[in-house]
């Protein structure tokens, strides 16, 4: 007891005291201005009210001081006097003898001309007194306060506050001791109970937990500042500095690299996909497994017994375990539930989701049959494991229920609904479910992670902490959180591609343009969200209403065939080479085609080539959970030339704000923009692709790997203490 009192008590009343001083003095300040403005107060009441008489006896001089005694009543002026413009002092018994008529009036003088106040003990009085000269009609007035008064006051005052001050301390330490004893004996049965129940546990673990988070956090903050920009060498020290290296496994449909059997023998082919474009890089970086369908027609024979291949070619860095489908299960699975259910669902393009009971039988069952492949992959019990896109929402929670201890981080690449839209889902709580099996949820914008919690408010029974954008069921935590996707920076095939100017005229001998034509290029898979209709369609109008431009630009829309299985995109397919045509033939000069439709799989190094060439890049999507074309567009252009003309329902048009953003159902603000672009002087083309540039690779697809993966492992770090405090985790 005794060294709690001197550890804590004394040093507790100690401060108070210091208050108590402090608080003194500035105390004494204010009640001696409160103090002045009473006596000044005081003073003209005085005067006040004995105006008349003292006029009407100004020269009477006994009635004169007679009327000055009656002020005096007050037991706080001790005397009075009148001044004469005579200099003639009038004055009652106490006032002091030796105050003389020009003395106070110097003093009116030097206070403005209308009233003085000052304190003196000279001039005859024995203590301290406080005097106040007022000018009056025919000289002046002075009181003379009595002093005494204030500093009795003061006294009390100071003596009331030291013993409020003490008494204050002594409660207050003793309420804050006994806080503490319950809070500790609280705090510490709960460890104990955490713990096995046992008293004398040991407390090491946890402490040992706390000091790695702290240190963790810390190391972040400071690894920001330290690290510089994300790149593939910052990713990798992130990954072993939070997750101590562990290998990476990558779930998704499509695979980084497809093999083809073709005539000239097995052919690698990367796919138009922006998934494979944000992921394949960060599994150079990382390492690790990327779990996918075997697609190619050649893949079979590449793989090893385990069904796995090591890629890139040539580099061999990371593996792809190949799953095989059936054509049933492809059916079902990929062109049913997914694309022609789940497609149409998440994209607001007006295409009517279609949902079949057999697809998504197919769909539950090829989920099974890549959780397991994940599960026989990873090499420890709880791995990290990342989990792509709308084909396997129901995967995170089978891999949850066979590796309960695992970090699965789910990332949505498409829009997700509002509650209203993904109610219609005939399954819709088994795909919620199977979603909040994962730690992490992640989308590409915020809207995007409101419209989910909605939806899972809506259908589901959990707790919401909007705060922390998680949701909680029983002791599980998931967190939904925007992660911006993006590309690598800088894009290796930039690094091989010719130099701007062969780009420019190789292209153009390609598609038969005289060499200074005027390119756009519009590059994607042949998908309806992607507004290639209306694209061409805002070509139309831009030579419709900028006639200039006919028979000088062209657009070359590079498309690649896409889910050909679907009669959605069959139909497509025809309409746009459809509406190509009725456009050429429109405006056909000679051997002039505004529109050049390219229908075929172009691999990267020629999309590149495409970028380059181009005066302008049109991005129309109809709704965009991102568009990775936007960005690669941008990052193409190491000349800071060319103009990006995106669509507003792109994730995009969010971060790349200095393109030229367009509502792309506006066909004639579309031709408008594309007009804009083709006249932008090359200043303006520099500035906004400058900036561009600069957003782009600061926020690269590192930077996006790298913010999942740290927030994993913190999230990983708060459950192991929370597991070992029997609590549920915070965010
Ligand atoms: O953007 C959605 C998405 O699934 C991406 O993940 C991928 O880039 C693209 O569509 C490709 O689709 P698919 O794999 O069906 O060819």
């Amino acid at each position: 007891m005794w060294r709690t009192t001197t550890r804590f008590l004394l040093p507790l009343t100690a401060v108070l005291a210091l208050l108590a001083v402090v608080g003194h003095a500035a105390l004494t300040r204010t009640t001696s201005r409160w103090f002045d403005a009473d006596l000044a107060l005081r003073s003209q009441l005085a005067i006040e009210s004995a105006r008349t008489s003292l006029i009407a006896h100004w020269d009477q001089r006994d009635h004169l001081v007679q009327v000055l005694a009656a002020i005096t009543r007050d037991e706080r002026i001790m005397g009075a006097a009148t001044c004469g413009d005579d200099a003639t002092l009038v004055a009652t018994e106490a006032f002091p003898q030796a105050f003389t008529c020009h003395a106070i009036a110097r003093e009116i003088e030097r206070a403005g001309g209308e009233i003085a106040t000052w304190t003196t003990t000279a001039n005859g009085a024995s203590d301290p007194v406080r005097v106040t000269a007022t000018r009056f009609p025919r000289g002046a007035i002075i009181l003379v306060h009595d002093l005494s008064y204030l500093e009795r006051r003061e006294a009390t005052t100071r003596n009331l506050l030291l013993i409020a001050f003490l008494v204050l301390a002594l409660v207050t330490a003793g309420v804050t001791m006994l806080a503490a004893r319950l809070a500790w004996h609280g705090w510490t049965k709960q460890l104990r109970r955490a713990l096995g129940g046992n008293p004398t546990a040991d407390f090491r673990p946890l402490v040992r937990d706390v000091r790695t988070l702290v240190e963790r956090l810390v190391g972040e903050r400071e690894e920001g500042v330290r690290a510089g920009p994300w790149g593939p060498e910052r990713l990798r020290a992130a990954l072993t500095h939070h997750l101590q290296g562990e290998r990476v496994v990558i779930l998704a449909n499509r695979e980084p690299y497809i093999h083809e059997r073709t005539a000239d023998g097995i052919r690698v082919v990367h796919p138009a996909s922006g998934l494979v474009t944000a992921l394949e890089p960060v599994m150079r970086a990382c390492s690790g497994v990327w779990v996918a369908h075997g697609s190619g027609s050649a893949d079979r024979d590449m793989v090893d017994a385990r069904d796995i291949v090591r890629v890139p070619p040539g580099e061999e860095s990371y593996e792809v375990r190949r799953v095989w489908l059936s054509e049933q299960e492809e059916d079902g699975y990929y062109y049913g539930f997914s694309n022609e259910g789940l497609w149409p669902l998440c994209h607001v393009a007006h295409t009517r989701p279609v949902f079949r009971a057999t697809d998504w039988e197919h769909y539950v069952r090829v989920n099974q049959r890549f959780a397991d492949a994940v599960c026989e992959v990873v090499d420890s019990a709880d791995p990290v494991v990342l989990v792509q896109d709308y084909h396997f929402a129901l995967a995170p929670r089978m891999i949850r229920e066979r590796l309960p201890k695992a970090t699965i981080l789910t990332f949505w690449h498409i829009p997700w609904p509002n509650a209203e839209r993904f109610g219609i889902c005939p399954w819709r709580e088994q795909l919620l479910d199977g979603l909040l099996g994962s730690s992490i949820v992640g989308f590409h914008t915020q809207q995007h992670c409101n419209n989910f919690i909605d939806s899972v408010d809506a259908f589901m029974e959990s707790r919401i902490d909007r705060e922390a954008t998680a949701v909680i069921q029983g002791r599980h935590r998931t967190l939904v959180r925007p992660y911006p996707i993006s590309i690598e920076w800088p894009v290796h095939w930039v690094e091989t591609s010719p130099p701007i100017d062969a780009c420019r005229a190789g292209v153009r001998a390609e598609l038969g343009l005289a060499p200074d034509a005027l390119l756009g290029v519009g590059i994607d898979r042949l998908d309806y969200t992607k507004g290639i209709e209306e694209r061409l369609s805002a070509v139309d109008q831009l030579l419709e209403h900028h006639p200039e431009f006919r028979g000088k630009f062209t657009f070359a829309q590079l498309a690649a065939p896409s889910r050909t299985k679907i009669q959605h995109y069959k139909d497509l397919n025809e309409r746009i080479e459809r509406l190509a045509d009725q456009i050429n033939r429109k405006w056909s000069r000679d051997d002039y085609r505004p529109i050049a439709l390219l229908r075929e799989h172009h691999e990267p190094a020629t999309v590149f080539r495409y970028y380059r060439a181009a005066e302008l890049c049109y991005v129309s999507s109809l709704h965009d959970g991102m568009n990775l074309v936007a960005k690669e567009f941008v990052a193409a252009r190491d000349d800071e030339r060319g103009v990006l003309v995106l669509s507003q329902f792109t994730g995009a048009a969010r971060e790349l704000t200095e393109a030229l953003i367009v509502n792309p159902y506006d066909l004639m603000q579309a031709g408008n923009a594309l007009a804009t672009a083709l006249r932008m002087p090359r200043e303006e083309q520099r500035e906004r692709m400058r900036s561009m540039r600069r957003l782009v690779s600061e926020f690269n697809v590192y930077r996006w790997a790298g913010r999942m993966l740290v927030d994993a492992a913190s999230l990983r770090s708060r459950e192991r203490l929370h597991g070992r405090l029997g609590t549920s985790g915070g965010p």
